[in-house]
């Protein structure tokens, strides 16, 4: 049965999530097949407390591979619960986050290398990929800015890392989306939200296979 897996991919203050809500919001009518909107770190009871455990301010002694690790057994068990049951079932599925943040957070921020980090998650993904990828390009700077004002302190374990941290991460996603252009559709998100999200509605749309569409 046809079935699509979108992710949704960004640095931290990206507006990922509220895009892809109002994205849903726009694409939802527009379907035939079921849909479903899941998250990483996450997206499954077990996920979730993985992802608990990896955003915690208080363990600062957590090592890169430790943490590249729990992202991976985080996806792991996402993959097994959420994602491919609802592939199986023919559903879109939406996802903010995939294994793209890994590569950029944990391969390039976090210097554990592309390589190294892609193929623990080849053995958490099985090698299933997204059919599309959307990345929400902000500067990190901005990005950052955005942060402070909405959480006043109360940030992650990552969001506290420092702005050469978020800055390295930024030149993985360059990277990244170089490498999967086929792939991945990046939108200039330092622009309002309709017309952000109106963008990337277009892209879903033309992506989608047309029997998952309504007429
Ligand atoms: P998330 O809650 O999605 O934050 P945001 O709303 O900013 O997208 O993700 C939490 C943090 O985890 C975010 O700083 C990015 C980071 N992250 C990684 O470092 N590696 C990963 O594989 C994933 C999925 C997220």
């Amino acid at each position: 049965m046809k079935s699509f897996f979108i992710s949704f991919e960004g640095p931290d203050g990206s507006g990922k999530s509220t895009v892809l809500e109002q994205v849903v919001a726009q694409i939802a009518p527009k379907l035939r097949a079921q849909y479903l909107v899941t998250r990483e770190p996450g997206g499954s009871k077990i996920a979730e407390q993985i992802r608990q455990f990896i955003l915690d301010p208080a363990n600062i002694a957590m090592s890169a591979k430790t943490e590249a690790l729990l992202y991976a057994a985080s996806r792991s068990q996402h993959m097994a619960e959420t994602i491919i049951p609802a592939l199986e079932k023919g559903q879109v599925v939406f996802s903010d986050r995939f294994v793209d943040s890994s590569l950029a957070y944990q391969g390039v921020g976090r210097d554990l290398g592309i390589e190294a980090v892609k193929a623990i998650n080849d053995f958490a993904t099985s090698g299933i990929e997204p059919d599309v990828t959307i990345f929400l390009d902000v500067q990190p700077e901005v990005g950052l800015a955005r942060i402070a004002k909405d959480h006043g302190g109360q940030e992650d374990r990552l969001e506290q890392e420092k702005l050469s941290f978020h800055q390295k991460v930024y030149q993985g996603y360059q990277w990244v989306n170089q490498q999967y252009s086929d792939r991945i559709e990046v939108v200039n998100a330092n622009r309002p939200l309709s017309k952000v999200v109106a963008d990337c509605v277009k892209i879903v749309v033309n992506r989608l296979p047309k029997e998952l569409l309504k007429d």
